[in-house]
């Protein structure tokens, strides 16, 4: 349970706030590429931590990210043109570049030095397989991390997000919370793991000849192993089968605000929670695949089944009871609302409220994951407020040591768990063409 002043410490993320500051010292997901691709007007309109801007690619194929009200008299830089090297405003033809510099200014008399001194504020803009991140924190942005999801080559990524209107840190808890998993996505009938590509959480667990749903129904009260790392926290749940057998789950929060999980015997997915604000939020998922090149047109096809542009709103939500149905929740799933597990985790994260009240919870055993995650993010506020360097913000000497991590789902012995994981992980690596050697 936490006090108030402790909820709102944590979950308040605009310009001005503690946490607002902390997760500005780090890349943040700003948009896909998907999102300004197939279109010869890339701009859109984004809010990210609060704060309302345009992306957009100029014609040098150069991502921006800038403010969206217009210096000059503040009107809408989205329904900007495109051209001449920047995104010019709609109103008097004021022209900025990516990096805000205000390159003309039209209506001035000739020989105008104005907007040698007009910038508008900027952000730097990298893609990273799929995903356009922005840099909106003080100084010269950190090196980011070689894991998977960043150095699988493009055949082997595919990138998407979706909305969730409530905070961030809710959704990013449950992310986090390996108990859930044989609640809220139980199913009572298991489906054709060869059915499976593509889904989450449908594939056979490796090592065992049942498929990941059917471990989570029977096996209900794991053990969690929470160990802090470089990167954030490992959590270890297991689930013993038998004297002999154990189920192993390798999951990961990955600092300061994304978590990494297996989601079949091929892929894991990395993703984060990022507030669009501090009451909506859309998270961003890089699935990597560690076996054959990615299907992405089917990927996608699949997901926006359940997603509808251009703002990835799910089409099952509070609006609708998310498509509760009652009959369907006595004999099928444990929620009642499909076979989709983004939608139970749309669910629960959503009917916590807005920003979850954390100081009606009660936390148990199972999750002290969410218990040292909420440690470690104290930390970093405190870190960040104090002037020092925050946990994962990394310079270009430290990234390239930061790989993988391990994301595995399989039954090994009961005895050695731990070389289990480590094993199946090291040969995970060993076959897949692109990680070979790494
Ligand atoms: S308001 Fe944008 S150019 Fe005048
Ligand atoms: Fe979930």
């Amino acid at each position: 349970m936490l006090s108030q002043e402790q909820n709102d410490l944590i979950t308040r993320t605009a310009p001005d706030t503690p946490a607002g500051a902390m997760l500005r010292r780090y890349w943040q997901p700003v948009a896909l590429v998907d999102e300004l691709a197939g279109t010869n007007r890339p701009v859109k309109p984004v809010r990210l931590l609060g704060e309302d801007l345009v992306i957009f690619r100029d014609d040098k194929g150069r991502y921006g990210l800038v403010g969206r009200r217009c210096p000059h008299r503040g009107t809408d830089l989205a329904y900007g043109r495109l051209e001449d090297g920047g995104l010019r405003c709609a109103f008097h033809g004021w022209l900025f570049d990516v990096n805000g510099q205000c390159l003309q200014t039209p209506a001035e008399p000739d020989g105008s030095n104005l907007c040698a001194n007009i910038k508008q504020k900027a952000y730097p803009v990298v893609e990273r397989s799929g995903i356009l991140f922005a840099y909106m924190g003080p100084g010269e942005a950190p090196a980011l991390p070689h894991f998977d999801c960043f150095v699988a080559p493009d055949t082997h990524t595919f990138a998407f997000k979706g909305m969730i209107d409530c905070n961030w840190l809710q959704s990013l808890e449950v992310g986090i919370d390996p108990a859930h998993t044989s609640f809220l996505h139980r199913f009572f009938h298991d489906e054709d793991p060869s059915q499976s590509y593509g889904k989450m959480f449908r594939d056979t667990t490796i090592g065992a000849d049942m498929p990941m749903t059917r471990i989570m129904r029977e096996f209900p009260r794991p053990r969690i192993e929470v160990e802090s790392t470089e990167f954030g926290l490992r959590v270890v749940t297991l689930r013993e089968m038998s004297k002999d057998h154990t189920h192993v789950r390798v999951t990961n929060l990955l600092f300061p605000n994304a978590f990494h999980i297996p989601m079949s015997k091929e892929m894991t997915i990395t993703q984060w929670h990022v507030p669009i604000d501090d009451t909506r939020h859309y998270w961003y998922a890089i699935f990597t695949s560690f076996g054959q090149p990615v299907n992405k047109d089917e990927m996608r096809r699949q997901r926006l089944e359940l997603y509808e542009l251009p703002d990835y709103v799910p089409r099952r939500n509070k609006s609708n009871d998310y498509g509760f149905d009652p009959h369907e929740q006595e004999h099928d799933t444990f929620t009642g609302m499909g076979a989709d597990i983004n939608v139970h985790d749309q669910w629960a994260c959503e009917s916590m409220g807005t920003i979850q009240d954390r100081t009606q919870e009660h936390l148990g055993q199972s999750d002290k994951a969410i218990s040292a995650y909420r440690r470690i993010l104290r930390q970093a506020i405190d870190d960040t407020r104090n002037g020092g360097k925050p946990l994962m913000v990394l310079d270009p000497k430290t990234a390239p040591q930061l790989t993988g991590p391990a994301a595995i789902d399989g039954v090994g012995p009961t005895a050695d768990w731990q070389g289990y994981w480590q094993q199946t992980d090291a040969s995970k690596r060993k076959a897949a063409s692109w990680a070979n050697g790494r």
